[in-house]
């Protein structure tokens, strides 16, 4: 096994400002959904369950909550390992003994026929076209024959106008944490930007930025990529998501 410590680049160094603000101001809805979304098809998990991009572990933690196998949780980022090894070091003994974090993409992950289910949750929509298509290929390595794919698939279409959305603020004590998202369509993709700001009675004491891509896709690309990976589509268990099967 080579143990030399990967350069930190790319996907390694991103997240490195929303890590810190991620579970606060999104980890109680995230949790919830993750709930509704993942629970039925962790249960009936038999082999093992992959969570790809496992973030700070949100979804991971239902995922293990719910299942009764082992859990990889597939995480390249240095910043939002920090959370999600902080969350796993919270459960129980057994519950932990179940989980394995891989610190690579996925791409770079040496899971073959491991598990009989991969959940990406909120993630490939982040991905360049490149980077998706290897996605899929990676996760019908990581799947047996018969396995599970559910994901949040891209949006359809760039949207044609700039548009802003606040995510829920958060108090901590005597601040107020807050998030605010710009969307502006740029050729073919969306640049995303993050605005964290925390305010003290008032006064604004910090304001901090982290930008991201989103690569919009049709539903059409996504059916014939995966296919050409080697997944059937079929009905997805909830309308947010996308569902495929791994052909034997
Ligand atoms: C928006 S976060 C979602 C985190 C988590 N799934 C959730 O829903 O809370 C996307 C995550 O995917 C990770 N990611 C990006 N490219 C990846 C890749 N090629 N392989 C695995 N994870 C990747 C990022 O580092 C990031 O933590």
């Amino acid at each position: 096994m080579d143990i030399t410590e990967p350069a930190l680049t790319g996907e390694a160094t991103a997240y490195g400002v929303s890590a810190e603000f991620y579970d606060l101001l999104q980890g109680d809805r995230d949790r919830e959904r993750a709930r509704r979304r993942f629970t039925a098809a962790a249960r009936r998990a038999v082999l093992g369950v992959l969570d790809v991009g496992a973030g700070t572990g949100i979804v991971t933690e239902v995922l293990v909550r719910f299942a009764a196998v082992p859990v990889h949780a597939v995480e390249p980022s240095r910043a939002m390992r920090t959370p999600l090894i902080a969350r796993i070091a919270r459960l129980h003994t057994a519950e932990r003994g179940r989980v394995t974090v891989h610190p690579c993409t996925v791409q770079d992950c040496p899971l073959h026929r491991a598990v009989d289910l991969a959940v990406a949750a909120n993630m490939i929509p982040c991905l360049p076209p490149d980077r998706r298509r290897a996605t899929w290929h990676a996760l019908a390595d990581a799947l047996v024959p018969g396995g599970l794919l559910l994901f949040d698939p891209p949006p359809e279409h760039p949207t044609r106008r700039r548009e802003q959305w606040c995510l829920p603020s958060a108090h901590v004590g005597p601040d107020q944490y807050s998030a605010q998202v710009v969307s502006t369509p740029h050729e073919e993709v969306q640049r995303l930007r993050f605005t964290y700001r925390v305010h003290r009675a008032g006064q604004l004491i910090r304001e901090e930025h982290e930008d991201f891509t989103v690569w919009p896709t049709s539903p059409a690309l996504i059916t014939r990529e995966l296919r050409e990976a080697g997944f059937t589509p079929v009905p997805a268990p909830h309308r947010t998501l996308r569902a495929a099967l791994l052909r034997a």
